[in-house]
């Protein structure tokens, strides 16, 4: 594949709050880290090209969290990027941690959250991070207090703009009330629609939506892609990311990989139009699971 014509640009813009605007295909480096999104990567090289090589494709939204390895992937990025070209908004998340390989524990308390905070920026060598999401409500602390605690780290200069993750539309309007949020990132993808209300909510109210695991899963959605990628001469992940992009000017899918050839393939369909039939079938897939 020819990576001439390749730009994260091609994808258009969106807004982060009025006040940051990035390139609507951004990058997810979750992936970078060891299995099961556990300690370092089986080749550190390899992990620092696929960073490098996203910035080369004008790939300026990178999603993180502290989690990732933990710190792992806060660290590589760093490593591989800084000092950091003009425009690149780190996205980086807190409040969920991993005490070891494949597992979560909540953590969203201000004390938390406020170390949490501090570490990220001395791992990211940052004086205040773009945008920082609370990774998921911790079931045992309150809410409110989780958001406020980033309002205030917002008001001290840490954090620039404050965004939520694995929430519902309650929350987002909840959230609201003390801070403005400019993004909410959810599981979501062409196949996978329980959160097509708070898309549609975001779109309303001028927040992006990142969809995490955007590639889409299953063997009928399997099915159903690779015919039309075959038809467009293309992979059956580039047709799932050219889906979200037509679902909405507020979405902003960040695809994950460890390997710059995925890499490439995904930041390519930044520039694919699916015809609006093609869109309708892809959008009838979790209809179709619910009827076998
Ligand atoms: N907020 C949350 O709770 C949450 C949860 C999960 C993820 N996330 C974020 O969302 C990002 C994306 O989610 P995700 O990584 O779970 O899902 P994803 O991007 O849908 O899928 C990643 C998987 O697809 C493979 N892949 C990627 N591009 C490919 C290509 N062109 N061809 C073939 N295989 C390809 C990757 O393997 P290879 O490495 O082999 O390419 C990896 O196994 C993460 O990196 C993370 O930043 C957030």
């Amino acid at each position: 594949m020819s990576t001439k014509n390749v730009s994260a640009g091609l994808a258009g813009n969106v807004s982060l709050g009025h006040e940051l605007s990035v390139h609507r295909l951004g990058f997810g480096a979750m992936r970078l880290t060891g299995e099961g999104i556990w300690g370092p990567p089986k080749d550190r090289k390899s992990a620092l090209a696929v960073l490098r090589r996203a910035v080369e494709l004008d790939v300026n939204f990178m999603d993180t969290a502290d989690s990732y390895g933990p710190n792992v992937s806060e660290d590589l990025i760093a490593e591989a990027l800084f000092p950091y070209p003009r425009g690149l908004v780190i996205a980086t998340k807190g409040g969920w941690n991993r005490p070891g390989p494949n597992q979560w524990t909540h953590d969203a308390s201000p004390i938390h959250l406020r170390e949490a905070v501090e570490s990220s920026l001395k791992r990211l060598r940052l004086d205040c991070i773009d945008v920082y999401q609370l990774h998921t409500p911790d079931p045992v602390v309150s809410f409110e207090a989780s958001v406020e605690t980033l309002a205030q780290l917002q008001n001290e200069g840490k954090i620039r703009l404050i965004a939520l993750s694995n929430v519902t539309r309650e929350h987002i309007e909840r959230a609201r009330k003390i801070a403005p949020i400019v993004s909410v990132q959810n599981r979501y993808s062409f196949a996978d629609r329980e959160w097509d209300y708070v898309v549609d909510y975001c779109e309303s109210n001028g927040i992006a939506f990142i969809p995490w695991f955007p590639l889409g899963a299953g063997r009928l959605a399997g099915e159903v892609l690779n015919e039309i990628g075959r038809a467009h001469g293309i992979s059956a992940n580039q047709i799932a990311l050219a889906w979200l992009l037509r679902r909405s000017p507020i979405m902003l899918p960040i695809p994950g990989t460890s390997s710059v050839e995925h890499l490439e393939q995904n930041v390519a369909a930044a520039s694919l139009q699916l015809s609006r039939e093609e869109y309708e079938r892809l959008a009838e897939v979790p209809e179709l699971f619910s009827s076998r």
